[in-house]
């Protein structure tokens, strides 16, 4: 889908000017509405998207509170269909720079980036980008489960296709069943889609979470924390979703846990504050190599529990 759209002015955000100019608009196999690519892969398919992930290109990117710059020339390639693990410690902006990957940062007011983002290869800060197209190609899971919560399970499922306009039912039932069943939560609610989200338990409302965020088929997915508020079955299962989904989403995950960033990802960006109090990259590479043989010290120190 292309990122541009309808010329649109998003009255919450602060449109930071972009130091790019805009790129082409790009031909793509799907349309522009929010949600046309779950149509297409509904009618297409009953099967798993294989490979449909793509890369994000972080360049030089520098994130704003008001004047206080708290990301500091970040530049990282997250890889499609991988997971990526951000670790560092608290303050230090992770959260911050995935929401800089969908445009929620500047919904924060006064909150701007400077710097590129690139989706397969387009800025999604160029003028003329959509925000809410980006953020429907990246979706994201937050660390306490959100969901509507007097929404049924099964209208929170599909709220983000309804509201770009599809209402067919047969499409509808089957997008929520097949995200159910990729959030491997389908059996445990398959006789009481009708009930509310927010009476499940805290481990079944993040997978509804997860079940909403891949219902309109994004690209990539962005977990903060996604496991820090459940058991450790719960988590378990969480961890077992993030590695399922690896085969059809790129997956960027914050987690202080390193046992889970180990377990999890295939490749650890690890941040860490600066004296000027900016969270900057340390260093980023495969997992194994930065939990066993790190190159730099400050990554050594961090991993070792002498820092942070
Ligand atoms: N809405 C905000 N307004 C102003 N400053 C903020 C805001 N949100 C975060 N910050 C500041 O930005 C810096 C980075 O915060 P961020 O939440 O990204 O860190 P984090 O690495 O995710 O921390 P944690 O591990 O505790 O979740 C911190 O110094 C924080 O105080
Ligand atoms: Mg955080």
């Amino acid at each position: 889908m292309p990122l541009m759209t309808e010329p649109t002015t998003d009255a919450r955000v602060d449109p930071a000017p972009s130091p790019v100019p805009a790129p082409a608009p790009r031909t793509h196999a799907v349309g522009p509405v929010p949600g046309a690519r779950a149509i297409e892969v509904a009618r297409r398919s009953d099967e798993p998207v294989q490979d449909a992930g793509v890369g994000v290109e972080i360049e030089h990117l520098d994130a704003y509170y008001g004047n206080r710059r708290v990301l500091r020339d970040i530049t990282l390639t997250v890889h499609p269909n991988s997971v990526t693990a951000i670790i560092g410690p608290s303050g230090c902006g992770k959260s911050t720079l995935i929401r800089c990957l969908n445009r929620m940062h500047e919904v924060t007011p006064g909150a701007r980036v400077a710097g590129e983002v690139r989706l397969d290869g387009d800025d999604i800060y160029a003028p003329g980008v959509d925000p809410v197209v980006v953020r429907q190609r990246i979706g994201m899971v937050f660390q306490r489960p959100n969901p509507f919560p007097t929404m049924s399970i099964y209208d929170n499922v599909v709220a983000g296709l309804k509201l770009a306009g599809i209402r067919d039912r047969s499409l509808l039932d089957e997008v929520a069943e097949r995200s159910l069943r990729r959030a491997a939560l389908w059996d445990e609610v398959r006789d009481k889609l009708s009930a509310p989200g927010g009476a499940l338990s805290g481990g079944q409302q993040q997978r509804l979470c997860i079940a909403r965020a891949i219902a309109v088929e994004p690209e990539v997915v962005l977990m903060d924390e996604p496991a820090s508020a459940l058991d450790p079955m719960s988590t378990l299962k969480i961890e077992e979703l993030i590695a399922a989904l690896r085969a059809s989403y790129t997956i960027v995950i914050v987690t202080h846990n390193m046992q889970q960033a180990a377990r999890v990802s295939d490749r650890t960006a690890f941040l860490t504050v600066g004296d000027d109090r900016s969270g900057f990259l340390v260093e980023e590479g495969p997992t194994a190599q930065i939990f066993t043989n790190p190159r730099r010290q400050l990554t050594e120190d961090y991993i070792s529990g002498r820092f942070g």
